[in-house]
């Protein structure tokens, strides 16, 4: 193995069994919503891949590209949208697909974005959360692992752009 990848954290059988098992949960709760899966790009484009076609339900899927403005003279609630969705939102069943929840900075101010378009509801799945960096008031509503404070990197995640082809989650370590 790469010498930069300390641990496998999630093996490949954690990540298709959990996923198998949120794409049921949100089967049931969306079926006849023909939901909307967002994604934010690039983290998340595997395990939205992965997740969709476990649903097995009418979905529709768009993606999107955000960066906050780690400014704090710009009010909170600015967001810097790279690629919006083409998609008219408003009335519609709304769940974001995210990688990992960090601080959960962007994400607030992405949730806060949406929220202003008036879907029916809106709703956050993540692959992985990490807890203990949280600095935004803000929770997901589906989670498949939980995890510590550590980088991690595959299943669509990257340093710098590499890594994101693993087919497991590892921990990343410069020597
Ligand atoms: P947040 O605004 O701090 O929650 O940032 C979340 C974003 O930062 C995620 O969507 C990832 O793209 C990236 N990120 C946070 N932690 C990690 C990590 O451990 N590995 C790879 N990317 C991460
Ligand atoms: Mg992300």
């Amino acid at each position: 193995m790469n010498k930069e990848i300390k641990e496998i954290l999630i093996t490949e059988k954690e990540l298709r069994e959990e996923i198998s098992r949120m794409g049921k949960t949100l089967a049931e709760e969306y079926r006849d919503k023909n939901p909307l899966l967002i994604c934010p790009l690039k983290g998340s484009f595997i395990f939205a891949a992965d997740l969709i076609r476990k649903m097995n339900i009418p979905c529709e899927i768009d993606f999107m590209s955000v960066s906050s403005y780690n400014n704090s003279t710009v009010s909170s609630g600015e967001i810097n949208i790279r690629k919006d969705i083409d998609t008219d939102i408003a009335g519609r069943h709304v769940i974001i697909i995210e990688d990992i929840i960090d601080t959960g900075n962007t994400l607030y101010k992405l949730r806060e974005l949406l929220q202003s378009r008036c879907p029916a509801s809106l709703k956050i799945c993540t692959l992985l959360d990490k807890p203990s960096r949280r600095q935004a008031d803000i929770c997901s509503d589906y989670v498949c692992f939980e995890i510590p404070d550590k980088f991690v990197i595959g299943y669509g995640m990257d340093v710098a752009e590499e890594y994101r082809y693993l087919p497991f989650i590892g921990v990343y370590s410069p020597n």
